[in-house]
């Protein structure tokens, strides 16, 4: 079809990604002789970062990095992330302790999302390059702070925005570049978490805006951030309202968490982390630490967050969007659609679902008053369609080869998505509609 040639090929260019991730990688004072493996740390020692920042890299990286501290404000939890990861390094219980004696080149931020924007802060501030995990910060403060420290300090920070690098976003990104929907003019987007994978961020810290900034800012950031890679623009303006339809105050009956749980026989949530090794390691051995309970209920009455989410967002190159988020669906994926005066690029994506399909990700282009064509996508394998691993692979392999659009993203991405959903969150609680240079100039 028209695609089999896309822009890609003509923009491929050696390091546009791969020179930021290059210079995140060797620092400004390198500690390491030319050559030798880069002094890597990471911060937040859960699931994420344990895992894709963790044990993900060494198979693969092992040559080109190393690691040299792991930290985590719970310190059974940063030694049980050391065993998990695999590796030999100290572990500290601060940032600074982490920064002051493992003296790092490069910090990999995966703590709850409140705490990113201080120890990039922290980070940048004693010349560290940073890699951080979505999002970037949770609100206009947090931002200005970051900025103002990247600016400062002229460091580097990477957004690690992994659905980018999925090969079907990859592909509606091309099917935008070619041209042919004609001038954009609106996207629907509908995201859908399940009853299992949206059940889950109101177990654990996610349930409160002050840890995640709320649904609006620690998930859609993924999808606020594609679409403003996708449009290539920025959002302007958000009207959104925001409900609590099915957890929090809303169940039927309730409980600490689910291990002593007196409904667990007639809870569809009830969630059996025993049987889970990673999380028994990682959550429930650490909690005399903390007392964070990683099976908590979802029927917990301090959830402050929207399960039901509804927006439109205007952009700076005059599409106008309608997205929402439901956090308790049969089914989990996605309903995507772009509109141009030539014609609309449709994607059903299906991530898991009680029913059959023919294809886990279908992408239909119908061009006005013409036909509809099936777009193939390349197959992919690995963490979010394979995201993950293209995007580990720029990170930490300078001279990847990459087409200009696939540029590692950086702070400015990082700030327009999360501006998105803060606005949002604005929108929502206040009812009125909120203009982003209300928030930030950035
Ligand atoms: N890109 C993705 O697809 C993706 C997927 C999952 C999670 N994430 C992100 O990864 C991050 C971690 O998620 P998770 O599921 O592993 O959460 P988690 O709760 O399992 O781990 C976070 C860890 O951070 C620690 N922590 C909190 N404040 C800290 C601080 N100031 N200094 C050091 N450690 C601190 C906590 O004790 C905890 O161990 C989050 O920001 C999340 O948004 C991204």
């Amino acid at each position: 079809m028209a695609f089999e040639e896309p822009v890609t090929r003509r923009t491929f260019m050696a390091v546009t990604g791969a020179a930021a991730a290059a210079t995140v990688l060797q620092g400004s004072e390198s500690l390491a002789a030319p050559g030798a493996r880069r002094r890597y740390a990471l911060v937040g020692t859960g699931i994420r970062g344990t895992g894709m920042w963790g044990k993900g890299l060494l198979p693969r990286y092992a040559d080109v990095l190393e690691f040299v501290g792991m930290c985590d404000v719970n310190p059974l939890r940063a030694e049980a992330g050391r065993k998990r990861v695999g590796v030999d390094c100290p572990t500290y219980t601060s940032i600074e302790e982490l920064l002051d004696k493992a003296r790092p080149e490069v910090v990999m931020v995966a703590t709850v999302d409140a705490a990113h924007a201080d120890c990039i802060v922290k980070a940048l501030d004693r010349g560290v390059d940073v890699i951080t995990e979505k999002p970037m910060v949770i609100d206009e403060k947090q931002l200005q702070a970051v900025l103002a420290a990247e600016k400062r300090n002229h460091k580097n920070i990477v957004v690690t925005f992994n659905y980018r690098y999925a090969p079907k976003h990859q592909k509606i990104k091309e099917v935008l570049l070619s041209g042919v929907l004609g001038k954009l003019a609106s996207v629907d987007f509908s995201w859908y978490l399940d009853t299992s994978h949206g059940a889950d961020y109101f177990r654990r810290w996610h349930r409160l805006k002050e840890k995640s900034g709320s649904l609006w800012v620690h998930k859609a950031t993924h999808h606020f951030d594609l679409v403003n890679w996708w449009l290539d623009a920025d959002p302007v303006e958000v009207r959104a309202f925001g409900e609590l339809n099915n957890y929090g105050v809303k169940g039927p009956f309730r409980h600490t968490h689910c291990r002593p749980c007196p409904h667990k026989a007639v809870c569809p949530y009830y969630m059996d982390i025993m049987k889970q090794p990673d999380l028994v390691q990682l959550y429930v051995k650490t909690e005399a630490a903390d007392g964070y309970l990683r099976d908590g209920c979802v029927f917990r009455e301090d959830i402050n967050i929207s399960d039901t989410m509804n927006a439109v967002v205007k952009y700076s190159s005059g599409v106008n969007m309608s997205y929402s988020l439901n956090s308790f669906m049969p089914f989990e994926g996605y309903r995507l659609a772009i509109n141009g005066t030539k014609g609309r690029l449709e994607i059903r994506d299906f991530e898991r679902q009680p029913f059959a399909v023919a294809q886990e990700t279908e992408i239909h282009l119908t061009k006005n008053f013409g036909r509809r064509e099936k777009i193939e996508i390349p197959q992919a394998t690995g963490g979010h369609g394979g995201g993950d691993d293209r995007l580990r692979d720029l990170i930490f392999r300078p001279g990847t080869r990459v087409p200009d659009y696939l540029a590692l993203p950086g702070s400015r991405a990082g700030a327009m998505s999360c501006l998105t959903g803060i606005a949002a969150r604005q929108s929502a609680e206040s009812g009125k509609p909120v203009k982003i240079a209300e928030l930030a100039t950035v």
